[in-house]
Order: structure tokens, then sequence, then C-alpha cells
């Protein structure tokens, strides 16, 4: 297969758009990229570093210094976020970081640099990126793009069976919450909201098992390819 096509997917916190992104990558021997990931390291540098989200030049001064990279560990089968150099791909996984990154996220100036590093590191055909705005903003002119969509409540058990794997345990309802909140603040913000691109393929993932999500997707990704 010589042609290759970048493959946009949003869709709401919670739906599995990592691990179907990753998934679909794989199975193509394509390039993945989590861009929730990014956001998510930036809010743990901002928490760490109690940068005030309401003074812009704090903000900047901020970004100047974060530098996020992805990494393959073999030995976990994994891609791994790293900020400054350190390895935080639990620690931007935890729920103090999920309460914070939707307000984060929502600043210009954190989109602005966190687009522009994305559209760098895609510089190559064969990515699969997933996101929030990624057929909207990142890539408007994605060959493929796919809007994923899932009941709330399932979204929620999936996550804190997550968490409890990873030794966090959380409350239901609070994970419930958590998950409304963000679906607001990301449908509502001024910048970037989270919305369906005109020409995205809605995939509601509600009663599909992780198996056939893939498949969907690679199969959209194959007719694509053809049609070049
Ligand atoms: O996909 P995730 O849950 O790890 O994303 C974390 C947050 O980052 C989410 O609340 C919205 C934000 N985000 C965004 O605004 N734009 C993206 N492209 C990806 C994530």
């Amino acid at each position: 297969m010589n042609k290759k096509i970048v493959i946009a997917i949003d869709g709401f916190s919670g739906c599995g758009k990592s691990s179907t992104a990753k998934a679909v990558a794989a199975q193509l021997n394509y390039g993945y990229i989590d861009t929730g990931a990014m956001y998510r390291a930036v809010t743990l540098y901002f928490v760490e570093n109690h940068i005030s989200i309401t003074d812009s030049k704090h903000v900047n001064e901020a970004l100047r210094k974060i530098e996020i990279s992805f990494k393959y560990n073999d030995k976990k089968g994994r891609n791994e976020t790293y900020l400054n150099g350190l390895n935080v791909e639990d620690e931007i996984r935890k729920m103090y970081v999920s309460d914070q990154v939707s307000e984060v996220s929502a600043i210009v100036e954190v989109r602005n640099a966190m687009v522009s590093q994305q559209r760098k590191m895609a510089k190559s055909k064969g990515i699969v990126m997933d996101g929030r705005d990624i057929g909207t903003v990142v890539f408007p002119d994605a060959e493929l793009k796919v809007f994923m969509t899932t009941d709330v409540k399932v979204r929620a058990e999936r996550r804190q069976k997550e968490l409890l794997e990873q030794g966090e345990a959380a409350n239901l309802d609070e994970i419930i919450e958590n998950f409304k909140k963000r679906d607001h603040l990301d449908t509502t913000r001024k910048q970037s909201p989270l919305r369906k691109a005109d020409d995205a393929i809605a995939l509601d993932t509600t009663s599909l098992n992780f198996e056939d999500q893939v498949k969907r997707i690679v199969d959209l990704a194959f007719a694509k390819i053809n049609e070049l």
C-alpha cells in the first residue's frame, strides 16, 4: 500500500478514541498522535508550576518552557507521553488532571501552540490523530474524518474500569459528572469547540465492541485509499 492518508478521529471524552486510533494506526502501519495527551501534559505543567490560566503573559512564558514528545515503550507495548524529558503517561490520566484539562485546553495560546506542534508532527502522511478539533481545525483537509460518540454511562463504566486497573478507585457518578462537565466545556468553548466536521462520518460506539469499531475505521480507510 503506497498511498497514505491522514485520518482524523474526533469525539467526546471517553469514547475510546485513543485506543481505537492506536489500533487503527497499528493495523495500517501508520503513526499515531494522541492530542488529548498533549493538552493533559500542558495541564500537568500548569498545575505543578502554579500557572495562572487567566494571566496570558504567564501562560505564554510557561508554553515556551514546555516540550512534549512521545516515545514507544517496548515493555508496556504503548506510546508514552513525555513532558520536558520526563515520562508523565500515568500522571496525566489521573482525575486531578482530567478535572482541569478542559479549562486549560480552552486557552487560545495553548491551542495555537498545540495545533502548530500537531501539524509539524504529521508532516508526512500516514498518520492517525485523535482529539476534538482534528477534522475541523488541525487537518480540515484530512482524507478520512470520523466523529465518535458513546452514551455517557457506558463511557463512565469503561473509564472506571480503566482507573481501577491503574489502582485508582473512582466513583461512577463523579466520573459521569466529570464527563458531562467536559462535554459541556468542550462543545461550548469559544476556541475550536468540539463539533462534527460536515464531511466527518459519525460512529456511535455505544453497542459496538472494540474490534468492530476498529474494523469499521480500517475498512473506511481502505475504501478512501482505493479511491485516491
Ligand atoms: O482525549 P482526552 O480526554 O485525553 O482529552 C483531554 C482534554 O483535552 C479534553 O477535555 C479536551 C481537550 N482536547 C482538546 O481540546 N483538543 C484536542 N484536540 C484534544 C483534547
